[in-house]
């Protein structure tokens, strides 16, 4: 048990890599405060924790609005009396949304949870901050006679926010420090509701087993992993870090 008794609040934690990072953190000890804008799937999560044998709740929480962060770290802190881990996670992509939707999720919902997460970490002499960037806030994206959504506003606004992720991480690395870590996820292609449809599409997802060279789509479970990693005292001389998990993709 790697988190036996620590506080956690994971935005996002309703579908796929907050989800799966939720159920982990439970399991290796954790109170989840599952923190989502979809009450019946955030809701589901904490069901599903509870029927394992962890302990989770939930609150409706829009991380594009600063009150709603504050409100999570709040509760948090009022029921457990600390904040000891924080994922910002939630991010939305695909081109049904605009650019300043994406940047308000993507990019200020996590600078909000950096800003209040260290501040109330500070206050406690410790903590750690887990952001969900990708690899798209590593290297742009280059695709020619496909339909996908990477050229359009949403696109381009996805890979600036996980760019300005990676910015963050730095950034509050040095404000938290030595108290509190900050470090960075980048996924490459995960099989979740979010990439849904590029895994229906055959073209698509050609496009991405080719570029990726252990040549299958990651699962959630795997960052998972490296989230549970960066949030337990096995990173604990790592901070203001990107840790790359995207099977080979920004290798080549
Ligand atoms: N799936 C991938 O291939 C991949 C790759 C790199 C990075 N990521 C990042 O991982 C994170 C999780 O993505 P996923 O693939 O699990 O997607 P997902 O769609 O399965 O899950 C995202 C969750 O965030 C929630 N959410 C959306 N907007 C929110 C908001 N404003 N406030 C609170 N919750 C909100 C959604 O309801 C959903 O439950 C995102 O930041 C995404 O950009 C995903």
């Amino acid at each position: 048990m790697k988190l036996e008794g620590k506080a956690a609040l994971i935005t996002g934690a309703g579908s796929g890599i907050g989800r799966a990072i939720a159920r982990l953190f439970a399991a290796e000890g954790a109170s989840v405060l599952v923190a989502e804008l979809n009450e019946e799937t955030g809701k589901a999560v904490v069901g599903e924790i509870e029927a394992a044998g962890g302990r989770a709740s939930f609150l409706r929480t829009d991380t594009s609005r600063e009150e709603d962060v504050k409100d999570a770290i709040a509760a948090t802190v009022e029921k457990h009396e600390r904040l000891d881990i924080l994922v910002n996670n939630a991010g939305i992509g695909g081109p049904t949304h605009t650019w300043d939707q994406v940047i308000a999720v993507n990019l200020s919902g996590v600078y909000y949870g950096c800003l209040h997460g260290v501040e109330a970490m500070r206050g406690q002499g410790s903590g750690v901050i887990v952001n969900m960037a990708s690899m798209a806030g590593l290297v742009g994206f280059t695709v020619t006679g496909l339909p996908v959504a990477f050229g359009s506003a949403s696109g381009t606004a996805y890979i600036a926010a996980k760019h300005g992720v990676i910015g963050l991480t730095k950034q509050f690395a040095l404000g938290g420090a030595p108290e509190v870590r900050v470090n960075c996820i980048c996924p490459g292609w995960i099989e979740t509701a979010l990439t849904q449809p590029l895994t229906q599409a055959q073209p698509l997802l050609e496009w991405a087993l080719q570029g990726t060279p252990m040549g299958r789509l990651g699962q959630p479970e795997e960052i998972a992993k490296a989230a549970l990693f960066l949030a337990s005292d096995d990173s604990s001389f790592m901070t203001g870090a990107p840790l790359i998990v995207d099977g080979g993709w920004t290798a080549r």
